[in-house]
């Protein structure tokens, strides 16, 4: 039987999202929304999740899920291997756009900005906060390389035991963070019968300049 997702639809009708209430700056209502996708999601969903799209050298999209950790003026922070498709794509086009999906509240927010490499010591004291575990994996694991198999990564790993046995891990050079510094932000809250508020930030000579973009 063919599966149908055309006859798919839901009502939106948890909130909305007026002016009046939006704070000028769209770190506070990120970081509002945050805070309460951290308390009503539940799991498999993590609030942190996000999609991140980059563009590679010949600008085709590539999108894929990580986490956030962090964000603030300064920007907003992720982590992973510099030498995978997503770091090989920053280098070309330091460019990126991120989304979250937050289902049980109706809500998607899109952050859109310029990225760049977390400095060193940030990188590190994040590296250092994870388990031994997950930080033999990153010396372990090259990202987005093809692996003949399971047992190869296993073997690796075996490897990189072996050498940091009884010995601090250090962050591996190509693994660290980087940081998304916002330009234009927009908050997306589903309304009944599709007529949705999308509330628009953008940044113009350092001020943010707010605007209600249609459904
Ligand atoms: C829930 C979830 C969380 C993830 N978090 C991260 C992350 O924080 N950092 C990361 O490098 N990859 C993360 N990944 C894996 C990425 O989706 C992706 O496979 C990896 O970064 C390699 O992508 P690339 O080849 O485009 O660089 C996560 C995947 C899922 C499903």
């Amino acid at each position: 039987m063919p599966l149908s997702l055309a006859n798919m639809r839901r009502q939106y009708t948890r909130d909305g999202l007026d002016e009046a209430q939006a704070p000028e700056n769209p770190l506070t209502l990120f970081s509002l929304w945050m805070q309460q996708a951290r308390e009503t999601e539940s799991p498999p969903v993590e609030a942190n999740s996000m999609a991140l799209a980059t563009v590679d050298e010949q600008g085709r999209p590539h999108c894929r899920i990580l986490l956030l950790k962090g964000f603030g003026e300064e920007g907003f922070s992720f982590f992973g291997n510099y030498d995978s498709g997503k770091g090989q794509d920053l280098a070309t086009h330091p460019w990126a756009a991120m989304t979250f999906f937050w289902p049980g509240l109706e809500r998607q927010v899109r952050v859109e900005g310029q990225v760049h490499k977390l400095d060193p010591t940030l990188s590190d004291a994040y590296f250092h906060s994870r388990s031994v575990a997950s930080r033999l994996g990153a010396w372990a694991s090259p990202q987005s390389r093809a692996l003949d198999n399971r047992a190869a990564l296993e073997a690796l790993l075996a490897q990189v035991g072996q050498r940091f046995a009884g010995q601090p891990v250090p962050r591996p050079e190509h693994w660290g963070g980087y940081c998304l510094r916002p330009e234009r932000l927009e908050f997306w809250q589903g309304r009944a019968d599709r007529l949705h508020d999308r509330l628009d930030y953008r940044l113009h000579d350092g001020l943010w300049q707010r605007s209600r973009l249609a459904p």
